[in-house]
């Protein structure tokens, strides 16, 4: 007799069997590395990478793509451990209707820890986010490369820098730091627009206390190295920084809202009705009559933008200039404006660097460009000289110089020096340059240049102060005034402060359809 079992049908699934088989995989994938790593995960005050997405996108509107992904890893034992999904989770979706592209790295898989299919998922929705022209968000919770894979995983993350890189400026990049990312795992965030952290869960490093310990003796600990608040405030890395997850996600999601899905696409436009003559009488009481005692900056862009619409990027971040978004008639602006309230407003190595990048984000992006300009020149010193205040004030005149979207100035009281030029004059490409009545633009301040231009009969004077005094007197009269720059038509008109915000409107609205084309050629060198 054969041994052999008879087949019947119950070897064979139905239909149903197959249905119910993919919905136990689903669930499967839902749990990621297990409950109990997710509860671990909450216990550490964090979302899940699934929660995640499901705070950024519109309800119901998530499609993940490469659910059932596994590692093809073989070594030290993790062949026998395999989750679906594989630590990332990816798709696309919408953010208020709009097209996003999304990947959320998994902590409770392998730590986050990048394999070569984790990568391959992540190359897929950036390659596909290109081709369709929509944002890439990346969530990033993360160990660092997959340690058991070796050099795949290193190239998966070499990978993604590519496109990072071949995106860049193409579609918007997005990432959010909710967990660690260390090693070399920090240059694809780094090469994107825009990094939100969170507040004490986050961090973000390319070696961590112990070597830092190590190499240097310095002690720690991860949050001083590399903490919301170390990139917020000292190196400038991020952006954004948020007091939890939801918060940070709240903020990618307002961020979108000025910004468009690409390159070749206008900002999304808010409906607006033109409120009467659009004259703001606070603007007038700004500026102290004293030209040297500070005022906050935010204050006039405040009443020139719509209201409670000015979102600033880089907030903690060499503050002696502002940037940020804003709406303007329902249009969005990018905003570049010195600070009087910080260092007089001067410029100086991080905030020529901050304002430059924020300058070449809206001009690869097509977004208008508003520069307030109350600037007393660049800062002295050895710290500046040495750190290369000279290839960073180049910067920003390049990307200035550079772009090619509607730009508009308005100088509010200083424009001195080197300064007048880079902060997006006449000369540097502007297509309108606004300046109020308190506006003093010349070469340099009345005392320095007094002391200068008049040392010898000053010197020579009975009573050398009064003399001085006399001297910043005649140069303050002449010089120091809007009036001059607009006998040249360096300045295109000189206007009440109480206008400023109808003038701008006005004039953006005639930039709208600006065409200025850049010589051909492969790409520029801007001063790195
Ligand atoms: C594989 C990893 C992993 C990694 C963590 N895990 N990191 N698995 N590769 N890189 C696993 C752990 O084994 C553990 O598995 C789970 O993830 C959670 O990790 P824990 O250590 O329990 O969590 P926690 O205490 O919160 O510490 C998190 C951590 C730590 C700080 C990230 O895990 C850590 O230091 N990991 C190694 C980081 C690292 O050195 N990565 C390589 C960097 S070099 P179980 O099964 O126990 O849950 C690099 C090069 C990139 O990334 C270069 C690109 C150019």
């Amino acid at each position: 007799m054969s041994s052999e079992k008879p087949k019947t049908a119950s070897f064979v699934k139905s239909t149903h069997q197959k249905i119910e088989e993919l919905e136990q995989m689903n669930e499967q994938a839902m749990l990621g590395g297990g409950q109990s790593r997710i509860d671990k995960q909450h216990e550490k005050g964090k979302l899940t990478a699934r929660e995640r997405i499901d705070l950024l996108l519109d309800p119901g509107s998530f499609q993940e793509i490469g659910k059932f992904v596994v590692h093809r890893g073989r070594d030290f034992g993790i062949d026998k451990q395999k989750f679906l999904g594989d630590g990332v989770v990816t798709g696309y979706g919408t953010v208020n209707g709009r097209l996003i592209y999304v990947f959320s790295q998994d902590f409770t898989v392998f730590g986050g820890s990048l394999s070569e299919t984790f990568a391959e998922k992540i190359v897929k929705i950036m390659d596909m986010a290109m081709k369709n022209g929509a944002p890439v968000i990346g969530l990033n919770d993360s160990g660092g490369a997959r340690i058991q894979e070796g050099v795949v995983s290193l190239g998966g993350y070499a990978d993604i820098f590519y496109r990072n890189t071949r995106a860049s400026g193409v579609v918007p990049q997005i990432s959010a730091i909710m967990g660690p990312c260390a090693g070399g795992a920090v240059y694809s965030p780094a090469i994107t627009d825009f990094i939100f952290m969170v507040e004490q869960t986050s961090y973000m490093f390319v070696t961590g206390p112990n070597v830092v310990k190590t190499v240097t003796q310095e002690d720690v600990t991860s949050e001083e190295l590399g903490g919301a608040s170390a990139h917020s405030v000292k190196s400038g890395v991020t952006h954004f920084s948020s007091k939890n997850e939801a918060a940070c996600i709240l903020d990618i999601k307002r961020l979108l809202t000025y910004i468009p899905s690409n390159c070749e696409e206008e900002p999304p436009r808010l409906p607006y009705e033109m409120n009467g003559d659009e004259v703001i009488p606070a603007l007038d009481d700004i500026l102290p009559d004293n030209p040297n005692q500070p005022y906050d900056i935010k204050d006039v862009i405040k009443g020139v933008v719509d209201k409670g619409s000015f979102f600033e990027v880089h907030e903690k971040f060499a503050d002696n200039i502002v940037v940020g978004f804003a709406h303007l008639a329902g249009r969005s602006i990018g905003i570049v404006a010195n600070q009087p309230m910080s260092m007089a407003g001067v410029l100086d190595n991080d905030c020529s660097k901050k304002a430059a990048r924020f300058v070449r984000f809206c001009d690869a992006f097509n977004i208008p460009l508003l520069v307030l300009v109350d600037v007393p020149g660049f800062l002295p010193g050895t710290d500046q000289e040495w750190n290369g205040i000279i290839m960073n004030g180049a910067k920003l005149l390049y990307a200035f110089s550079e772009a090619t979207v509607p730009r508009i100035s308005v100088i509010t009281r200083k424009a001195y020096g080197g300064a007048y030029d880079v902060m997006n004059s006449k000369h540097i490409g502007s297509d309108m340059n606004f300046a109020w009545p308190t506006a003093e633009i010349a070469v340099m301040g009345a005392q320095g240049a007094s002391e200068i231009i008049f040392k010898r009969e000053i010197d020579k004077a009975e009573d050398p102060h009064q003399k001085l005094q006399e001297k910043i007197d005649e140069y303050t009269e002449k010089f120091a005034n809007p009036y001059k720059a607009a006998e040249r038509g360096f300045i295109d008109e000189v206007i009440l402060p109480h206008n400023t915000r109808s003038k701008l409107i006005r004039a953006f609205s005639m930039l709208e359809n600006k065409v200025d084309n850049m010589p051909k050629r492969k790409h520029g060198n801007i001063p790195l």
